[in-house]
């Protein structure tokens, strides 16, 4: 089994080494190759998907992705700044469906900034379509303004649109997802401003005739913001474009207090997949050995279990990270009185030696 290993920019290079060390310690052979991206990508190549990263990771049976970008990249052209790394990974891969757990740890409590009995206990996943929407709908750019009272002058524009298909696949995504957890799906759309998001809502409901098992909500994206801060627990599995999903997401991971906890999974219609921690590059940290590694070991977890097939595996690595959390070790990101701090280093060892 090939992995194709992206470490990235940032802190991106210190976590994924943690997470290749644990994956090295299950005494499975896996073939691991690593290449750069983003930012390591335009440093090294002119391009912050180079051809050779790209070929690798759609060789490979999976990919490891760290996390990309750096201030030092911000005033490039949109063509060459890091993000189109990833955005790049997901158009060429066809990696539509992006699962993003939000799960707080029971000894992370005190972590969230909510009040410990609104979200003790949280356990959602967000599915967000991830190759469509407003992302990568054409037209767009800067064009002159064709009518209004703004005629004339320069205007940006976008397009957003969801082809039936593509709402389709990622609602059967959703509904077999809930399958195997409370068998509840909120369906988060802008059926009442906007008709990609009314077609999205049609098609949504006509995907569910063939899970009657599952329960579907609709519900509005401002609402659903809402519903997020105010009672996170009713939800089980959230279905969302490409655009929503980007905004709720965030505001999901942090609930939990630990955006430096959670993993994601970006999977083609076959499964293969590229795995990444749900956070970013934090420059502002980066290379000081302080960076918390779980949100990546626990993606290679997931990489296991979505793409590799490696579920007992999966299992060793998910309970080796609780084992660190009881034994009460703590990067600084999730530091609290009572708890040993250490470093990416030291975290990554001790989910190693947790894995027996
Ligand atoms: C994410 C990120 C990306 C996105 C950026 C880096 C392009 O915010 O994965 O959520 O907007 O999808
Ligand atoms: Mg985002």
């Amino acid at each position: 089994m090939k992995i194709a290993i992206l470490p990235g920019d940032g802190i991106g290079p210190e976590i994924t080494a943690q997470a290749v060390k644990v994956l090295n310690a299950l005494g499975e052979s896996f073939e691991m190759e690593s290449a750069d991206v983003g930012g390591a990508g335009y440093a090294a190549h002119g391009h912050p998907l180079p051809e050779a990263t790209l070929k690798l990771a759609k060789q490979a049976d999976a990919v490891l992705f760290g996390a990309v970008g750096d201030y030092k990249y911000d005033t490039l052209e949109r063509a060459l700044r890091p993000e189109q790394a990833i955005l790049g990974l997901r158009r060429e891969l066809n990696l539509f469906a992006n699962l993003r757990p939000a799960i707080l740890y029971p000894e992370l409590a005190g972590a969230s900034t909510l009040k410990p009995e609104v979200v003790s206990g949280l356990d959602i996943l967000i599915i967000r379509e991830l190759t469509g929407d407003i992302y990568f709908g054409k037209p767009r750019g800067v064009r002159e303004c064709p009518d209004g009272p703004f005629k004339g002058q320069r205007e940006g524009f976008d397009t957003m649109r969801y082809a039936e298909g593509e709402i389709r696949r990622i609602a059967h995504v959703a509904f077999q997802a809930a399958r195997k957890r409370d068998k509840r799906v909120t369906s988060v759309d802008k059926a009442n401003v906007l008709e990609t998001f009314q077609f999205w809502r049609d098609i949504v409901t006509e995907v569910h005739q063939e899970y009657q098992d599952v329960a579907l909500e609709h519900m509005y994206v401002d609402n659903a913001a809402m519903q997020l801060v105010r009672a996170p627990k009713k939800f089980d599995v959230i279905v969302t474009g490409n655009m929503f999903g980007d905004i709720l997401s965030d505001a999901a991971a942090m609930l939990t207090g630990s955006i430096g906890m959670l993993p994601s999974a970006s999977l083609d219609a076959n499964n293969k997949g590229l795995y990444e921690p749900s956070h970013g590059s934090a420059p502002d940290i980066a290379g000081q050995g302080v960076a918390n590694p779980l949100a990546t070991i626990l993606s290679s977890a997931m990489m296991l279990r979505f793409s590799l097939g490696l579920t007992e595996q999966a299992d060793r690595i998910e309970n080796a990270v609780k084992r660190v959390l009881a034994q009460g070790l703590r990067t600084p990101d999730i530091h609290e009185a009572g708890s040993t701090k250490v470093g990416t280093e030291e975290m990554g060892n001790a989910v190693v030696a947790a894995l027996a």
